[in-house]
């Protein structure tokens, strides 16, 4: 089978416009952006455009925005962050089970300095109840971290009511939206957060460039000290090359009409499933509440990462693990409930600006070889 690419929540190809835009500063504006003469003038006023186009994308000021190298940087800038910064006045973080490794591990660290880490549990669709955050949050609650959308199953977390109880409380509330910038509304003043972060490489920019909303007036403390880039939040020369990328995908990101297509495009790839594979497929995550562009389908009897080999060519994620001859459920599906057997056969399809309803045809079709379906 010919290869198809399904696999947009892992990372995005770059876009044409993107590379257009960066490439004059892989080629010639190599000043560095904080000198003082004409070679750094490009470069930094490039940086200052990038950092609105991201801001106008989440609807925030320009100077609430600070370039990271990802969303896991992003993350553990929030986090630990809030963590040195308030410590004197509280050690407890509020998060959630189903959260990615990028959150979950640099709460294992913070244990490790004497935080104290509440995760809140998910019900089988993978959303977390906004009541339990409110009857875990106590009077040494410094922040709260609860994703926006799940990496696996997509699901979407009622992020405005979480916040607003985080609010109530005087809690500083974080999101890592690196999956769903760019695939529905990421407003911070609607989402009511201060803090979020963003990754570059989910939205069709280079890899290794993201970057953390932070609200006028919360203060974190910086991961990397050093001379006063990006306002003294993150020492480093900058690189004009990857935030111009960056600005970029954010401003095209702004549109969210091309979603719709994708949206469409997904729901009749689990239409097809279904009328194929009749009762032998099962969604994962919340039918509604849930991402444009994935869908995680458990194929009953299969080992998802064995059938995805057999399908030969289609580039799509599993959440199980094989170690030692043993398959593992994804820590994600087993948070949510889902029975292991049903867990080991899922598969992750995630769809892009790029996909075409051939692909999703195509990978139809060979499933269906696979499992013996109908025609
Ligand atoms: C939900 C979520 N958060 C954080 C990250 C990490 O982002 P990055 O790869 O840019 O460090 C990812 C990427 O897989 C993700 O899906």
């Amino acid at each position: 089978m010919r290869r198809v690419y399904l696999d947009y929540n892992a990372s995005t190809p770059i876009d044409p416009a993107v590379a257009a835009a960066m490439r004059p500063f892989l080629e010639d504006h190599f000043g560095n952006p904080s000198s003082g003469h004409w070679a750094a003038t490009t470069a930094k006023a490039a940086i200052e455009t990038a950092r609105g186009q991201v801001a106008a994308l989440l609807g925030c000021e320009s100077d609430e925005i600070v370039f990271t190298s990802g969303g896991s940087e992003a993350n553990n800038f929030a986090l630990k962050g809030v963590f040195f910064a308030l410590r004197g006045k509280g050690d407890h973080i509020v998060t959630m089970r189903i959260e990615h490794p990028a959150i979950m591990e640099p709460c294992r660290f913070l244990e490790r300095l004497g935080a104290r880490v509440t995760s809140l549990q998910v019900d089988g669709a993978g959303l977390v109840d906004p009541e339990d955050l409110r009857k875990a949050i106590t009077p040494q609650t410094i922040l709260v971290s609860i994703m926006h959308a799940n990496n696996e199953v997509g699901t979407i977390q009622p992020i405005e009511e979480c916040a607003r109880i985080a609010r109530e409380h005087g809690v500083l509330f974080h999101t890592d939206a690196a999956q769903s910038v760019g695939k529905v509304a990421t407003d911070v003043n609607a989402l009511g957060v201060d803090l979020l972060s963003l990754a570059g490489h989910k939205i069709y920019a280079p890899k290794g460039v993201g970057a953390l909303f932070i609200r006028r007036g919360v203060s974190l403390e910086p991961l990397i000290h050093g001379a006063g880039h990006e306002g003294g939040r993150r020492a480093g020369t900058e690189s004009a090359l990857l935030t111009v990328g960056l600005g970029k995908a954010c401003e095209l990101a702004r549109d969210l009409k091309p979603m719709e297509r994708v949206r469409e495009l997904r729901d009749y790839f689990w239409e097809e499933l279904q009328a194929r594979l009749e009762n032998r497929v099962v969604l994962n995550g919340h039918p509604v509440r849930r991402l444009p562009n994935t869908l995680n389908v458990s194929f009953l009897g299969q080992i998802g990462a064995q059938l995805l080999a057999r399908l030969d060519g289609v580039a799509a994620s599993t959440g199980s693990a094989c170690h030692s001859g043993r398959v593992t459920l994804s820590p994600v599906l087993e948070a949510m409930g889902v029975a292991p057997e049903l867990g080991i056969g899922a598969i992750r399809f995630s769809l892009g600006r790029g996909t075409a309803r051939e692909e999703i045809d195509a990978v139809v079709e060979a499933l269906s070889d696979q499992l013996g379906a109908k025609k």
